[in-house]
């Protein structure tokens, strides 16, 4: 989704901008600006569609913009096709042509979001004389900012204040205002910004990697408030315009992380950062010896009190969950329901009593799976959150914050996140099954002892890459592609079947191969691939039968099992062994293949897999 910086301070603004934006590509886009103020002067906006290469080389890398106060924004088109006209920031003037150059305006903003009102918020606009050159709903916003400035002549802390409440929808907002010159506007309604301050120097964004070259210290700014940036300095204020005061929290994420550091794509370097990244979430929760939830305030009493898990997220996240069905419900006996938030939001709940409401996501700043956050809470559930970027919005409003610690992922296909939830996911598990005394202390610690064998299997499987490279190289023209397997096996099929179609674009499906005959099977004939996902010792036959069944019918076979199972060879044309361990946490293993063959198809078809198209890393729409 869009993305948004800020900086004011002494150093030349335009530069730190667009290395911001370039920080936050990730997260989709399709066109890019920047407004820059010098002292006094108007602001001068620049704007391109398409890379942010283009937006760079239009400035000469900022450098033909002077001045040291200003805004940027890369567009994820909602209201309005990409284009340079409907590209961010907009200005408040009446102005013809696209709002760029030097235009008179007192105020010039950039927005991520949606305004639901915003047409009839331009209808009164257009009945006070205001002329709009966009089709974008941010144009409005900005305009009417402007009215209510003028009208009342307030400050602009007032005239924001004024507009967030004739405004419904999400939004971030970043605006400067004419006569405030080397000062930077900032308010948020449920979609995501942080702001830096350091010596001299103050910096906002919508994302913590665009900060991370510049600062640590930083302000999570919460909904309906408004910031007011100066240089090395920030003030926060509240909905009546009173002042209030915000903890600045310090981001332990390190720069590098963010970086390439040498791998083709942030997808490839973040599948191989998946040790690490199970070891350090591993490292969080077990201390010891003993897995250890108290900081997520789930205690033993809390844990054993459950009557039925309820897990709501969306994409991988949820691909998770659907693993943690498995995991949960085997090893604690409770009862666990696995929902689309998306689904969860908008129809009626019947909670249980006691039960425990788990949201995953890993920038905890998903609209989906945020209003099922609230909703769950509006009906008096109790909510735990599995989150990996700290002080996201989604960690800040559920009862409970499981943190998981993949460090920042950058590409838009989740490889490292997935697979620290799934560790968070065993962890409370395990805690809760010994809390309800489903297992015993030898079955605790020969479960932890297996989860600390993962990151060491993790980079066995990686030391194979190049079989699973050459196979996606001789499949990556593939029509359709079907993974298939029972019970977790299933949940892993899912993961494997949204890394293909992501990040490649070859059609895929991952189906329970019991499932299949129901009317799936019809797809099956000559060429088509079909991936059999069999590391359940006790479905494997089951699942071989399904896979034979498409051969049959001139299906290629592909068998991903454990080292061992050698008879998948039987009927597989090509078979990927990934080392055992304890069935539940299998998950683990057999995805890293999938990953890689997503990813080396997308490589092979030539294709961009960490901005794959029309997707964006965070969805903070709807
Ligand atoms: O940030 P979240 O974990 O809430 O994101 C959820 C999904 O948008 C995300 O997992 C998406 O499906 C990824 N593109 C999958 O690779």
């Amino acid at each position: 989704m869009c993305g948004i910086v800020g900086y004011t301070g002494t150093n030349q603004a335009a530069p730190i901008l667009l290395d911001g934006l370039g920080k936050l590509e990730y997260r989709g886009y399709d066109s890019a600006g920047i407004a820059i103020r010098n002292g006094e002067e108007l602001a001068e906006v620049v704007k391109s569609t398409g890379k942010l290469r283009s937006l760079i080389e239009k400035t000469d890398s900022g450098r033909t913009l002077a001045g040291t106060c200003g805004i940027g924004h890369t567009r994820w088109a909602t209201h309005g096709e990409p284009s340079q006209t409907n590209a961010h920031p907009h200005v408040s003037g009446n102005c013809s042509g696209s709002g760029s150059g030097q235009v008179e305006s007192e105020v010039v903003g950039v927005h991520n979001g949606i305004i639901e009102n915003y047409l009839e918020l331009k209808e009164k606009l257009l009945r006070h004389g205001y002329q709009f050159y966009s089709d974008t709903d941010t144009e409005v916003v900005v305009k009417l900012i402007d009215y209510y400035y003028k009208k009342y002549k307030i400050g602009p802390v007032d005239a924001i204040n004024r507009t967030l409440v004739r405004v419904r929808g999400t939004y971030a907002l970043a605006l400067m205002f004419r006569d405030y010159p080397g000062e930077i506007y900032a308010a948020r309604k449920d979609a995501p910004m942080i702001i830096g301050i350091t010596n001299g120097e103050s910096y906002l964004a919508s994302d913590v990697p665009a900060l991370l070259n510049y600062t640590r210290n930083v302000y999570y700014i919460d909904n309906m408030q408004i910031a007011r940036l100066l240089p090395g300095e920030v003030h926060f204020f509240d909905l009546n315009g009173d002042e209030v005061s915000l903890e600045s929290t310090e981001i332990t994420w390190d720069a590098k992380s963010a970086e390439k550091n040498g791998f083709e794509h942030f997808m490839i370097k973040e599948i191989y950062e998946q040790p690490d990244a199970v070891r350090d979430t591993l490292t969080s929760l077990i201390v010891d010896g003993r897995i250890s939830l108290k900081d997520t305030g789930l205690d033993e009493d809390v844990l054993k009190s459950v009557s039925s898990f309820r897990i709501v997220a969306c994409g991988s996240a949820w691909h998770v969950g659907m693993a943690a069905q498995y995991i949960l419900e085997d090893m604690t006996g409770v009862p666990v329901r696995v929902e689309l938030a998306s689904e969860y939001r908008y129809r009626k709940i019947l909670p249980q009593e006691r039960e425990l409401l788990i949201v995953i996501s890993q920038s905890g700043e998903t609209a989906d799976s945020l209003a099922a956050l609230r909703k769950a809470k509006d009906l008096g559930v109790r909510t735990l959150a599995v989150v990996n970027v700290v002080g996201s919005t989604i960690a800040r409003e559920a009862d409970h914050v499981l943190y998981t610690h993949a460090g920042p992922e950058i590409a838009v296909a989740t490889t490292k996140a997935y697979s620290s939830q799934l560790i968070a996911m065993y962890c409370l598990a395990i805690q809760t099954a010994y809390d309800l005394g489903r297992i015993d202390d030898e079955k605790y610690a020969y479960y932890l002892s297996e989860l600390n064998t993962i990151p060491e299997k993790i980079v066995r499987i990686l030391e194979e890459k190049e079989r699973i490279q050459w196979f996606a190289a001789k499949y990556s023209n593939a029509r359709d592609i079907f993974y298939i397997g029972r019970g977790l096996d299933y949940a892993i099929s899912l993961e494997g079947s949204l890394k293909a179609k992501e990040i490649s674009y070859v059609h895929s499906e991952a189906y329970a191969a019991g499932e299949l005959k129901h009317g799936t099977i019809s797809l099956i004939e000559e060429n088509v691939l079909v991936i059999g996902v069999l590391t359940q010792d006790d479905l494997f036959e089951k699942t071989v039968s399904n896979m034979v069944e498409c051969k049959a019918r001139g299906a290629y076979l592909m068998a991903l099992t454990t080292y061992g199972n050698y008879n998948a060879e039987d009927s597989a044309s090509f078979t990927v062994y990934v080392p055992k361990t304890d069935p539940h946490f299998m998950a683990s293993l057999a995805v890293v293949p999938l990953q890689l063959l997503g990813y080396y198809i997308g490589v092979a078809r030539g294709l961009d897999v960490d901005k794959p198209r029309n997707l964006a890393k965070s969805v903070t729409v709807e």
